[in-house]
C-alpha cells in the first residue's frame, strides 16, 4: 500500500485559460505543453490502517490549510474510485520547483500524487485514466503524465471522461531548450484558478482568445512535426500575449507581469534582432520561460543573466513523463 512516483512540470505553449466546469476542471479550450526535465516532484504515498486522517509533508514540513485540503479532497476521489473510503495516507512530497511563483508546481505535484496513490492502492489505471484523474487535481497537471510535447484535449462529455492529455511528440524527438528565468519566488497574487474565472466572467477579450486557439494549435502542431523552431516559438509567444491580454480586460483588471518581466521580453526581442532565434512564454505569474535552440545556449544565457532583477536562469530540456519507483 506504498508507492513513490516522480513527475515533471510542463510549460504551456498554447495556454489552458478558462474552465467550462469548475468542479470537474473541464477547460474551455485545448492546450499544448512541453514537459520540462529541470523541474519535478517526487511523492511517496502510503495508505495505513492506523491513520485517522491524511498527513501531508512537503519538503519535510507538515502542510495544513488550503494546500492540505486540496490534497486530501483529491485523495477522496481516488478512495472513492477504489471503494476504500476510510483509508488514510501519509504523503511525502519533495519539490524541485519554486512553488507558487508561476512555476507550475501544482502540475508536477498532482501528477506525482495521482500516480503514487493509484499505484499504492493497486488500481490498474492506464495513462489515459490517470490523466483524467490528475486533471481533477489541477488542470495543467493532466499534461504532465506524458513527456515531450503534449496536447490536452478538452473533450465534449459532461462527465469529463474524454478530457485528457495525449502525447504529440516524444521528449527525444527534438532537442530544444527552455530557460526558466526566475524573478521572484514570492507567492503569486491572483491564483490561476481565480484569474481564469474572472476573465471568463468579465473580460470582453475572452471570446477573442477562444476564437484564436484552434488555428494556433493547428499551426504549432505542424511546426512541431516539421521541427520548425521559428513557427513553434512565434506561435507560443503570440498565444501567451493573447492569454495575458484577457486579464487586462477583466473586471477588476489584473496583470501577472512585473517590471522585470517586461525587461526580459525586451531582451528576448533584442536577441531576435541580433539574429538569435529565441521566444518567450509566461504562465500565471511574473516569471518568463525562453525557448531557444541548443546552439544559442551561450548567447541566450548571457543576455538573460544581464537583465537587472533576474535572480536565476534554470535550463531545461524536454522531459519525460511519469515514472514509478
Ligand atoms: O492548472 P492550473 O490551474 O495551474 O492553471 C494553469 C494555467 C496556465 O499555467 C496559465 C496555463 C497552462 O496551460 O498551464
Amino acid at each position: 500500500m506504498k508507492a513513490t512516483a516522480k513527475a515533471h512540470t510542463n510549460i504551456a505553449l498554447i495556454k489552458y485559460w478558462g474552465k467550462r466546469d469548475e468542479s470537474l476542471i473541464l477547460p474551455m479550450n485545448n492546450s499544448l505543453s512541453l514537459t520540462l526535465d529541470g523541474f519535478y516532484t517526487s511523492t511517496t504515498v502510503e495508505f495505513r490502517n492506523d491513520l485517522l486522517e491524511d498527513v501531508f509533508y512537503l519538503d519535510d514540513k507538515t502542510v495544513t490549510g488550503n494546500e492540505y485540503y486540496r490534497v486530501t479532497s483529491f485523495l477522496d476521489l481516488i478512495r472513492k474510485q477504489a471503494g476504500n473510503d476510510g483509508l488514510f495516507a501519509e504523503i511525502r512530497s519533495a519539490n524541485q520547483v519554486p512553488t507558487a511563483a508561476g512555476f507550475a508546481s501544482s502540475a508536477s505535484g498532482f501528477a506525482a500524487l495521482a500516480t503514487a496513490a493509484v499505484k499504492a492502492l493497486g488500481l490498474p489505471y492506464s495513462n489515459q485514466e490517470l490523466s483524467v484523474l490528475t486533471r481533477q487535481g489541477s488542470g495543467s497537471a493532466c499534461r504532465s503524465i506524458y513527456g515531450g510535447f503534449v496536447e490536452w484535449q478538452q473533450g465534449t462529455k459532461a462527465d469529463g471522461t474524454d478530457s485528457y492529455a495525449v502525447q504529440v511528440a516524444n521528449a527525444n524527438d527534438w532537442d530544444i531548450r527552455v530557460a526558466a528565468v526566475v524573478l521572484s519566488s514570492d507567492a503569486k497574487k491572483v491564483l490561476s484558478r481565480e484569474g481564469m474565472k474572472r476573465t471568463v466572467e468579465t473580460s470582453p477579450f475572452y471570446s477573442g482568445w477562444l476564437e484564436s486557439v484552434p488555428s494556433d494549435l493547428q499551426a504549432i502542431k505542424a511546426g512541431i512535426k516539421e521541427k520548425d523552431f521559428e513557427q513553434v516559438g512565434s506561435i507560443s509567444e503570440a498565444n501567451c500575449l493573447r492569454m495575458h491580454a484577457t486579464t487586462l480586460g477583466a473586471n477588476p483588471p489584473f496583470m501577472y507581469w512585473q517590471s522585470t518581466t517586461f525587461l526580459i521580453m525586451e531582451a528576448v526581442r533584442a536577441l531576435r534582432a541580433d539574429g538569435i532565434s529565441a521566444y518567450f512564454t509566461i504562465d500565471a505569474g511574473p516569471n518568463v520561460k525562453v525557448l531557444y535552440m541548443p546552439k544559442d545556449e551561450e548567447a541566450v544565457q548571457h543576455k538573460l543573466r544581464s537583465v537587472p532583477g533576474v535572480r536565476n536562469v534554470i535550463v531545461s530540456r524536454p522531459g519525460s513523463g511519469i515514472s514509478c519507483m
